[in-house]
Order: C-alpha cells, then sequence, then structure tokens
C-alpha cells in the first residue's frame, strides 16, 4: 500500500506539471480533473496506510520532484506526446494495481476495495487519453518506463 501511495504521490506531479505545460485550455482542465481524482486515490491510500498501522514512504519529497520533472519534459514535448505519456503511465499503473490484487489477502476487503476502484479511475484515464489523442509512444520509451517504475516500487516496498 505504501508502494500505491507514492505512485498517487507521483500522479499528482505528473499531471500538475503536464496542466501547467500545457498551452490548451481544455486540456489542462483535464488535467487538473484527472489530478483531481488522484488526491482522492492519495488520501485513500494514506487512510489505509494509518489503519494497517504503516507510514508512507520517507522519501515522497523525491518522488514528487522527480515526477513533477518528468511531467514537465514530457509537456514541453507538446500535447499529443504528453497524453501518450499519461496513457501509458496509467496503463501501467492499471497493471501493477492488478497485480496487487492478485497478491492482497481476500480477507483485507478494505484494500481491495481501494485497489480496484483505483484500477478502475487509471483505467479511464487511459481512456480519456487516448481519446484526447495520445500519441502512441515508442516501445523503448515505455520499457524505460517499466524499468524506472520498477526500481522506485522497489525502493518505496522498503523506504
Ligand atoms: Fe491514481
Ligand atoms: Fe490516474
Amino acid at each position: 500500500m505504501r508502494v500505491n501511495h507514492v505512485g498517487e504521490v507521483c500522479a499528482q506531479g505528473l499531471y500538475n506539471a503536464q496542466a501547467l505545460t500545457t498551452s490548451d485550455p481544455a486540456l489542462r482542465s483535464q488535467m487538473l480533473r484527472a489530478a483531481e481524482e488522484e488526491t482522492d486515490h492519495l488520501r485513500w491510500t494514506r487512510d489505509r496506510l494509518d489503519s494497517l498501522g504503516a507510514r508512507p514512504s520517507l522519501l515522497n519529497p523525491l518522488w514528487y520532484g522527480g515526477a513533477f520533472t518528468l511531467g514537465l519534459l514530457a509537456g514541453r514535448m507538446g500535447d499529443a506526446w504528453s497524453l501518450g505519456f499519461v496513457r501509458e503511465t496509467e496503463r501501467q499503473v492499471e497493471a501493477h494495481l492488478d497485480g496487487h490484487l492478485d497478491r492482497l489477502p481476500p480477507a483485507d476487503v478494505a484494500s481491495r476495495a481501494v485497489v480496484e476502484r483505483m484500477k478502475a479511475d487509471e483505467a479511464a484515464h487511459a481512456a480519456w487519453a487516448q481519446e484526447a489523442g495520445a500519441r502512441p509512444l515508442p516501445p523503448g520509451v515505455s520499457t524505460l518506463m517499466r524499468m524506472a517504475a520498477r526500481v522506485m516500487t522497489t525502493v518505496a516496498y522498503r523506504i
């Protein structure tokens, strides 16, 4: 759940940066709307951590800064690439949450409910980005993103 919480911290950084970098007002408000839903996710995962007696990642300021920088970079590539980055990110998060559901104990109904709801929201974010004109990312970029996510999840699991 700490890893999921870090993911939502990153989502804040990404969407806020990408809302800042687009010059299209409609796209900006959609980015901010997605960021708002990510704020719900942030709260739900934090609440679960608290009830489980676990702490959030100590590196959260770092995760946020890294994600914000990545969001700025994606945003500066233009809206189609920026949306492509959103779609790929959300798909990878959805796959991660799916894997987490497989590992979560069936008895932890509260955590399962949070993860299931977030998974549905992330899928909707990917679908929205697709409709808004996401450009498919080169396979090398998706692989790099997956590798970066693996480093993040491994570190955040512990620290
Ligand atoms: Fe989320
Ligand atoms: Fe999302």
